[in-house]
């Protein structure tokens, strides 16, 4: 391993790369990215490095991303496999007919979808924005959000609006067991419990904070309570125990206590040995075809234009 270490550190500084990695990639490849953040980070860093390489740890669409705002750069991905179930839950041509059918309304979509989705909608947003940014347009415009239902209904539930849902869902958020969580809460009394929006409304309901990676990571540091129970991919537990090593971070349990669903098995494609590889042949690459590339980069922009007016 510390070989590899090595020779990843050597190839990155050779090739003037840069590393960008997600909260739920694997603990080790957290600790040797020069970047670990949530998706909107992400996104602002693809967009402002000087490197010549982006390597993304993180799934599809974030790569994705990342080459839609940095063209000339080239943007590889440790394992080309790493997908993501909400993104799948929403096929650009479904998505496009969905849009058709209610021309009046402005479309938002979440950062979690092709670019084929992101090439028919006006404005995309991350768990970290979308509140601000639906806030940001006026009471009564007419909004689809796509393609996350709980994250759409969660945040038409704090501001009020009535955007109109696509139903896609992430096959890790929606496994989490409500019954065990209650029974995790009896036995850890003072422990808080942290959700992500994509979870069920009904885990939502009984949670103490709900936020993105970035504001679950800042709200378990900031806090003086010293036991969490932490409803998202447990992956992002590893910056968590680093922040504060002597507080306790329960992962909450799925439904299916035979398996670990509470981890992202296409995030966790990513392995060192492949993160390396693909730094020493500068393969997989992400492409995007050039004319989706066109409006697909357009609501990205416009995301990452609102969240610096809004200091996010
Ligand atoms: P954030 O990093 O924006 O909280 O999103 C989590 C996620 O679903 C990544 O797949
Ligand atoms: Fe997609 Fe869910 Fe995995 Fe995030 S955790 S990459 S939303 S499948």
């Amino acid at each position: 391993m510390n070989e590899l270490i090595t020779a990843i550190k050597d190839l990155k500084k050779k090739k003037n790369a840069i590393i960008l990695a997600h909260y739920y990639q694997r603990g080790e490849i957290q600790d040797i990215a020069d970047f670990v953040g949530d998706s909107l980070a992400l996104a602002q860093w693809a967009s402002k490095t000087d490197a010549d390489i982006i390597v993304m740890c993180g799934v599809h669409f974030m790569a994705e991303t990342a080459k839609l705002l940095s063209p000339t750069k080239k943007v590889l991905i440790p394992d080309p496999e790493a997908g993501c179930s909400l993104a799948d839950s929403c096929p650009a041509d479904a998505f496009k007919e969905f849009v058709d059918k209610h021309p009046d309304h402005t479309v938002i979509s979440y950062v979690n979808t092709s670019a084929g989705v992101k090439a028919v909608t006006d404005i995309v947003v991350t768990s970290t924005n979308a509140k601000q940014i639906v806030e940001s347009l006026p009471v009564d415009e007419k909004i689809i959000f796509g393609p996350d239902y709980n994250l759409g209904n969660y945040i038409n539930s704090i501001t009020g609006r009535n955007m109109v849902l696509w139903e896609g869902a992430c096959h890790v958020h929606e496994q989490f067991s409500v019954e065990r969580i209650l029974e995790l809460k009896k036995e850890y009394p003072n422990a808080l419990l942290l959700a992500h929006p994509e979870c069920k409304s009904v885990l939502l309901n009984l949670a103490d904070f709900v936020g993105s990676t970035s504001a679950l990571l800042k709200y378990s540091t900031n806090s003086e309570v010293q036991e969490f129970i932490v409803a998202t991919e447990s992956g992002i537990i590893h910056q968590m125990q680093k922040n504060c090593p002597t507080k306790l971070f329960i992962p909450a349990p799925p439904n299916d206590s035979t398996c670990a669903c509470n981890e992202c098995s296409f995030m966790r494609l990513n392995t060192i040995e492949k993160l390396y590889l693909c730094l020493k042949n500068e393969s997989p690459e992400i492409l995007v075809d050039p004319k989706i590339a066109i409006d697909a980069v357009k609501p990205i922009k416009k995301m990452l234009e609102i969240s610096a007016e809004l200091g996010l």
